[in-house]
């Protein structure tokens, strides 16, 4: 991929950042650039009508712009053919949709569904759920000492009855990155499937799902600078021939009578009802927005902000720095003595905006040994004066709690 050298300095792009607050919850959720705002207000109130189903113009064009986007979808992952590319509210129905689907046709009991300590709940619970359905079980792999996932463990835990790997490709809570190859090498090894959450990867770095080899990869638009309520899952045209529709109703059917259904190919068939036309049309926008800076030089841009944030809290004692030092864009600590809750609302006093929780890891808390952290994640918009600015808040955390 060919990588620009646009300066980072988007400040301007964001109309929602005001000057001098540092908004540092990107892994939650990204600010919106202009691009995007405009091509939601465009879908809005120039060119919206339904897609798919007009015998007008107008639906017909908006249907071309969405399958537009389908097809750019396709090109930003890398898969084959943009009928791989299914839309969906976000990381967690994706997720929801392979377990169900996938999980709930091809699972039975004496199966086992491979997952690691540090996932988040969406990729947890929907595996716990569809185990409880089928009688299938759970295995969590361990993590190495500064926080990534242990492939070398996994491998030494992987069986014949493992049938699907599930594992975040970044951590949304330690920045950690997944050695995905390996993870797909290890999983097709024992002849079972690799699902990977995206969520923390797609905006940080280059993502290729044909060369990582996986067999299904989700992600949600929200966390890449695009609309709420947009997400994708990526499958396998293989897979996905062969899965049962998740959701019932408009648009996925062939033919409908009450004798029998029979149902339309994907990606239709799992995109049941009215889409989210315009959040379609968003993500697009945020797709050229991001490759028009370049994945490669968001990645290096967020990982020296990492490695200052990191250099820069390892000089106070008081605070323990969570993950390893090569983590994607995200930071998560602790101070001895203060409640990360305590420390976002001083932060907040400071215009810094921080996350502060279990950030929907419950079992990578519990590892970790702790209730709550708190966590620093960056964006193309943030740059050292919100490095300076965490730092300056954390001291005086710090000096308050001393
Ligand atoms: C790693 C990871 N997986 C899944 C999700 C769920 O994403 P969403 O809530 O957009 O469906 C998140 C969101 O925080 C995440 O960070």
């Amino acid at each position: 991929m060919a990588v620009t050298t646009r300066p980072l300095d988007r400040v301007a792009d964001f109309p929602a950042i005001p000057e001098g607050w540092a908004y540092l919850d990107t892994a939650a959720t990204a600010q919106k650039p202009t691009a995007v705002i405009d091509a939601i207000t465009r879908g809005y109130a120039e060119t919206y009508a339904t897609v798919h189903r007009g015998v007008y113009q107008r639906s017909a064009e908006m249907t071309v712009a969405f399958e537009a986007s389908r097809r750019r979808v396709a090109r930003f992952i890398g898969a084959r053919v943009p009928e791989e590319v299914i839309f969906v509210r976000g990381a967690t129905e994706g997720i929801n949709l392979v377990a169900q689907s996938w999980g709930g046709t091809q699972l039975k009991a004496g199966d086992r569904i491979m997952l690691s300590t540090l996932e988040h709940h969406s990729n947890i619970v929907p595996w716990q759920m569809v185990a409880d359905r089928t009688g299938a079980e759970i295995d969590v792999a361990p993590l190495t000492a500064d926080g990534c996932i242990d492939l070398d463990a996994m491998a030494e835990m992987l069986t014949e009855r493992h049938r699907i790997i599930a594992l975040a490709h970044v951590s949304n809570v330690l920045g950690s990155v997944l050695d995905a190859r390996r993870a797909a090498e290890l999983a097709h090894g024992v002849g079972a499937k690799l699902l990977l959450d995206g969520c923390q990867a797609v905006p940080r770095m280059p993502v290729d799902v044909a060369a990582l080899g996986c067999d299904f990869y989700v992600f949600s638009g929200h966390k890449l600078y695009g609309p709420t309520g947009i997400g994708v899952l990526w499958g396998r045209s293989d897979l996905l021939d062969a899965m049962p529709p998740m959701h019932g109703g408009g648009a996925m059917i062939d033919k409908v009578s009450f004798e029998k259904t029979t149902y339309a190919p994907p990606p239709a068939r799992f995109e049941a009802g009215t889409p989210h036309v315009v959040g379609v049309l968003g993500l697009h926008a945020a797709i050229d927005y991001v490759e028009s800076i370049g994945l490669d030089a968001i990645h290096a841009h967020e990982t020296a902000l990492v490695r200052e944030t990191r250099d820069a809290l390892s000089s106070l004692n008081s605070v323990t720095l969570f993950g390893p030092d090569d983590s994607a864009g995200i930071v998560s600590f602790a101070i001895r003595g203060v409640h990360p809750h305590d420390i976002g609302t001083i932060l907040d006093e400071s215009r810094v905006a921080i996350r502060a929780g279990h950030h929907c890891a419950q079992p990578l808390m519990a590892h970790l040994g702790v209730d709550a952290t708190a966590r620093a994640s960056f964006g193309v918009y943030n740059g050292r004066q919100d490095v300076e600015a965490l730092v300056r808040g954390i001291e005086r955390v710090t000096r308050i709690f001393a």
